[in-house]
């Protein structure tokens, strides 16, 4: 069924306390964003602000204190299996091979094997993973891992996907190639993405909006759109408006940082 909406997803009126040895901790204040189906938008705040919070209230696995999550229309708060989610952490199974990972996504939706790893395989080929199904994640490098960890999430087979921070933990070079990656994929597939990162740089180069979260408690600051041309480029991250961008950016995250800071020192 078609929904009527323009937004592919909105979250309305969502916050979420946590309650720690006997005190409320506020994770995220009161927060209502929409996202336009197709869109590629991203989150950007200090450390401790409720990103990941945020995504695991949108992926159903923790309850938010007020607010909505909608999907087409559909209230979903609560409920699993409605979007792709790969977690920060995000780990594959060691115990499985490439292959036997990539395919757990359709086999927790119940897709025959036969059937499953007929679409992996190809994707596994055109996605740089050829030759390496039957390798153990251990054996692999860590941006063939994340290929393979967010292949598994595509083949999962929703709408939307959900990343957070996917490529934190990989070194410069890798990280661009990833990133060119996951702008194929999403040109490839369309589907709409929320993308956590801490880098400037990538959440600009990436995206289509891009939302500046306050220091804890989270909520949002700003809203940028990002008015740069697709399929972006590598000199994009050079030209005068990524410069100008990301220089806004910077302050207003600068700010946030400060703020997170003065308050780490007071508790
Ligand atoms: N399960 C939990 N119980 C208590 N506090 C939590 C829990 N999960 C997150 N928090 C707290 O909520 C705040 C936001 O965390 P998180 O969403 O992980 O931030 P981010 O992803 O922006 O770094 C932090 O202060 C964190 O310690
Ligand atoms: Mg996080």
């Amino acid at each position: 069924m078609e929904h009527a909406g323009r937004h592919k997803i909105e979250i309305d009126g969502v916050s979420k306390i946590f309650r720690k040895n006997g005190k409320d901790v506020t994770a995220l204040q009161e927060t209502s964003l929409g996202i336009e189906r197709g869109r590629f938008v991203s989150i950007i705040g200090p450390s401790g602000c409720g990103k990941s919070t945020l995504f695991n209230i949108i992926a159903g696995l923790v309850p938010p204190s007020t607010g909505r999550v909608l999907a087409d229309g559909a209230n979903i708060v609560g409920k699993t299996g409605h979007v792709g989610y790969m977690l920060q952490k995000d780990m594959l199974l060691p115990w499985r091979t490439i292959l036997d990972n990539i395919v757990l996504g359709m086999e927790i939706r119940g897709v025959p094997r036969r059937q499953a790893v007929e679409r992996a395989l190809p994707l596994m080929e055109r996605y740089g993973l050829k030759g390496f199904d039957r390798h153990y994640p251990k054996e692999l490098s860590g941006g063939m891992r994340q290929r393979a960890a967010l292949l598994r999430t595509l083949l999962y087979d929703r709408d939307v996907i959900l990343l957070d921070e996917p490529f934190g933990a990989l070194d410069a070079q890798t990280r661009i190639t990833m990133q060119n990656w996951l702008l194929q994929l999403w040109a490839d597939f369309g589907k709409t993405v929320l993308f956590v990162t801490h880098d400037i740089d990538e959440a600009i180069y990436l995206s289509d909006d891009i939302y500046v979260f306050t220091a804890r408690p989270g909520r949002i600051k700003t809203k940028v759109t990002v008015n740069m041309e697709r399929p972006r480029k590598q000199e994009d991250l050079t030209s005068p408006a990524f410069m100008e961008l990301k220089n806004h950016l910077l302050k207003l995250l600068a700010v946030e940082q400060r703020t997170a800071q003065d308050e780490e020192k007071i508790s």
